[in-house]
């Protein structure tokens, strides 16, 4: 299937999220072994109703949600979806607002397409490979590359703590921010009102969408030493503009 065809179908797909959500009457809110790795009831629908979805239209491909992963599983990106269903759990449950829905396909060993759904403001961010990257289906020119003293940081400051990269970006950056959902961070930084977002332990779901960031916007994305990340495992991660990446030492 031609990837436009398939854009027009996980669209369609990602866009009804919002009404999974309004049909989730209890949050029976639980964490994840740790006390602040938050799931709900909403996040488990979620993943369902997009798997589901994708498994009707695309029985070849194969699904690695957040939700359902298995760390012993061996996952092959030539043809893959990767969804985190609530990206921002936390802003979902404590503060009503910033979070999304990831969704990324990747086939022939390449990211294809990548959504990121920001429920609450109802806004389709995309990436289609070799297009660019869009908002509601408007083309987008890539951000400014700005350095790191110039540019908004944002960091997960409580994994991060201690560690020397926070000091220097902390220290060096014009301004700190953080948001607590890496999928609206990484559209922050596509839309150029952040240089930088680094994360010391993320599970592929929640950087899928960067890979085409990256490409489509000329942004520089690896983990903290500089080494590319593999779609399918965890990983520590910055994406940043490449001037802020020399800055680093890391480009
Ligand atoms: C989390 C958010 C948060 C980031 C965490 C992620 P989740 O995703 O993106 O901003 O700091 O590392 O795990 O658990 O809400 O999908
Ligand atoms: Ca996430
Ligand atoms: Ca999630």
């Amino acid at each position: 299937m031609d990837i436009l065809e398939i854009d027009l179908i996980v669209t369609d797909i990602v866009r009804r999220v919002s009404d999974v959500i309004d049909g989730v009457f209890d949050l029976e809110i639980e964490n994840k072994g740790a006390y602040t790795d938050l799931v709900t009831r909403a996040d488990k629908e979620v993943e369902a109703f997009i798997s589901q979805k994708l498994r009707e239209n695309f029985p070849d491909a194969q699904i690695l949600g957040e939700e359902t992963w298995d760390e012993n599983k061996e996952y092959s990106t030539d043809k893959l979806f990767v969804i985190d269903p609530i990206d921002g759990t936390t802003n979902f449950v404590k503060q009503k607002k910033d979070y999304c829905t990831i969704v990324t396909y990747f086939e022939d060993g390449k990211a294809q397409l990548s959504y990121i759904y920001d429920i609450v403001g109802d806004v389709l961010y995309s990436l289609i490979r070799d297009k660019g990257f869009f908002i509601d289906g408007l083309l987008q020119d890539p951000p400014e590359n700005l350095g790191l003293k110039d540019s908004i940081a944002s960091l997960d400051l409580k994994r991060l703590w201690g560690q020397e990269i926070v000091e220097e970006i902390l220290k060096g950056c014009f301004a700190p921010r953080i948001l607590g959902s890496a999928g609206l961070e990484g559209v922050r930084i596509a839309r150029g009102q952040i240089g930088v977002y680094v994360n010391k332990y993320a599970g592929p779901w929640d950087f899928s969408a960067y890979y085409l960031m990256a490409k489509e916007l000329g942004l520089h994305l690896s983990d903290l030493n500089g080494n590319p990340l593999d779609p399918t495992k965890k990983s520590n991660f910055i994406i940043s503009t490449k001037a802020i990446a020399k800055d680093l030492g890391l480009d």
